[in-house]
């Protein structure tokens, strides 16, 4: 694990390199521990993303997909009553934090796990094992102005600097939470095109433009596939719209409630759009960003 050098100052004091990708070392502990100690079995789903790509939403999406037969929409929706965080767990960041190893053994299959653990750091479990990985990524220019928003809201020291600029300087150099911004998205892209049953790789703009679409095809692709009759109830729509950050973000769990981590949950609704980054980047910001990302994607087939 190597330290930032000091004239980075104290946002980069804080975060450590491991295995090529930048964290705090609460993360870097997480991730660790992960690595020695959880057990994938054939049957669980992790849902793998970027942070502040959306992974809030699709929590939610693949909690109500994966569990609609035992859990139907009603008013006593789990997601009417909890943050979906507190429904779908980040392994590194919630169960094995601060070198703790929960038994996770006795949870019902299939088990469903989020992460922001690059591919390459995934437990060796998680590659050995038919487990299937959803990933969700965003283009880098509303990634960044909502990690910037969400670290300055939560005065998060170790995820940004409080000035734009500083952030914006850090995160093209790859130097983000679970950055390089880069390199984490290719190498999930890559794996996707090698191992299409594997992995499904996802784009926030394109679940905003096609959600229904998206929703088919992530259940194919989980092996739970919508049947004609919950298609011809509309049951699409009805995940659609119970997950939509309208529906979530005006929520009086996610308005007023708090993670039990702590943090607000509705630090994790802000504008929910495509786009954004127009409101907060100079014309010099997005030039420099879509240079590196034509750099960095070149020859890879991937857009964002
Ligand atoms: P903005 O800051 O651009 O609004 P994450 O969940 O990975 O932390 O990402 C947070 C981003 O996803 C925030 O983006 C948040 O508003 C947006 N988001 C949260 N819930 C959403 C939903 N149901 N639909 C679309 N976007 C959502």
């Amino acid at each position: 694990i190597s330290s930032l050098p000091k004239e980075n100052g104290w946002v980069a004091s804080h975060l450590y390199k491991y295995q090529g990708f930048w964290n705090p070392a609460r993360h870097v502990r997480g991730i660790l521990t992960c690595q020695e100690n959880f057990e994938a079995r054939n049957s669980d789903v992790f849902l793998v993303s970027t942070p502040k790509s959306g992974t809030t939403w699709l929590k939610a999406i693949l909690f109500t997909l994966i569990n609609r037969k035992h859990c139907p929409i009603n008013q006593n929706h789990p997601l009417l009553r909890n943050n979906p965080h507190d429904l779908v767990p980040f392994l590194e960041l919630k169960l094995y934090v601060d070198n703790q190893i929960p038994d996770l053994s006795t949870l019902n299959s299939p088990r469903l796990f989020a992460t922001h653990i690059p591919f390459f750091s995934l437990p060796k479990s998680v590659h050995d094992s038919s487990c299937k990985l959803v990933y969700l990524c965003r283009n880098p220019k509303d990634t960044f102005v909502s990690l910037w928003q969400f670290s300055n809201k939560l005065r998060l020291q170790e995820m940004g600097s409080n000035s734009l600029g500083e952030a914006f300087d850090m995160f093209c150099r790859g130097v983000s939470i679970y950055g390089p911004f880069w390199d984490h998205v290719l190498d999930y892209w890559k794996e996707s095109m090698e191992k299409p049953h594997k992995v499904l790789f996802l784009k926030y703009e394109d679940m905003k433009e096609h959600p229904i679409d998206n929703l088919r095809c992530i259940a194919e692709f989980l092996g739970c596939p919508f049947s004609e009759q919950e298609e011809a109830l509309g049951m699409l729509e009805e995940i659609s719209k119970l997950c939509s950050f309208d529906n979530l973000s005006n929520l009086e769990i996610n308005r007023t409630g708090k993670l039990s981590s702590g943090e607000q949950n509705k630090a994790f609704f802000r504008r929910g759009e495509v786009g954004d980054w127009k409101n907060h980047l100079t014309a010099e910001m997005v030039e420099k960003l879509d240079h590196i990302t034509l750099h960095n994607f070149s020859g890879s087939g991937l857009e964002l």
